[in-house]
């Protein structure tokens, strides 16, 4: 998909202020800071319409983004980041989990791992309570630019290791140098049949 309309449709805090649409979602899910939001703009070709940050926390409401009409970029908070206050926190996830137990327009969850750190406790919580809801996630490792390529190898092996992945489940992604965004585009047109 060649894509040049993208516009925020709303921010929400709860699941009273979602969007009433038929659009098919996909929700963007990660640490804090791990480049959910960036993400997003690499895939709509745009700089900064999703707001992002070097301060973990920038993302605070649900973030609906209507794409050329046909779908949904659905940018969450980030979970799991020290900085942020437990309640906070609290928030965040009780946010994530109305929102999976209940979209019917969610079609797929993207799961963002730091490609320069093992997945963390988190990171393997969040996979395991998504398969268990019956929902396999795209993975996609993000930053993959600050890793030379000749330790890249390591790096992959945790990360399958870790999350119980074989390697054609894992894409590598950095918004930095657009690698892995055609790999991206091919599973939404999958999707979404185009
Ligand atoms: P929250 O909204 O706080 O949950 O964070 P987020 O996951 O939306 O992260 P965001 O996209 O705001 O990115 C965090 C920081 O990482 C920013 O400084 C980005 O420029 C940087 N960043 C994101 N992706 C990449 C990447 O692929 N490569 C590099 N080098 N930096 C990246
Ligand atoms: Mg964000």
């Amino acid at each position: 998909m060649r894509i040049h309309q993208v516009h925020l449709i709303t921010s929400a805090v709860s699941p009273a202020h979602y969007p009433e649409h038929d659009l098919p979602e996909f929700l963007l899910l990660g640490r804090s800071n791990v480049g959910k939001s960036s993400f997003i703009n690499t895939i709509i070709n745009r700089k900064a319409l999703a707001r992002t940050s070097s301060q973990p926390g920038k993302t605070r409401t649900v973030n609906f983004y209507n794409v050329e009409d046909q779908f949904s970029f659905v940018d969450m908070p980030g979970y799991g980041y020290a900085k942020v206050s437990k309640s906070e926190r609290q928030q965040f996830r009780k946010m994530i989990q109305d929102y999976i137990e209940n979209r019917d327009n969610l079609v797929m969850v993207i799961q963002l791992i730091d490609f320069r750190h093992k997945p963390s406790e988190d990171d393997v919580a969040v996979h395991g309570w998504l398969m268990e809801h019956g929902i396999i996630p795209m993975v996609v490792a993000t930053k993959v630019d600050k890793i030379s390529k000749n330790q890249r190898p390591k790096n992959i092996k945790d990360i399958l290791n870790t999350l119980k992945l074989e390697r054609e489940d894992l894409i590598l992604f950095s918004a930095e140098t657009k690698d892995g965004k055609e790999e991206v585009e091919t599973v939404l047109d999958e999707v979404l049949q185009i």
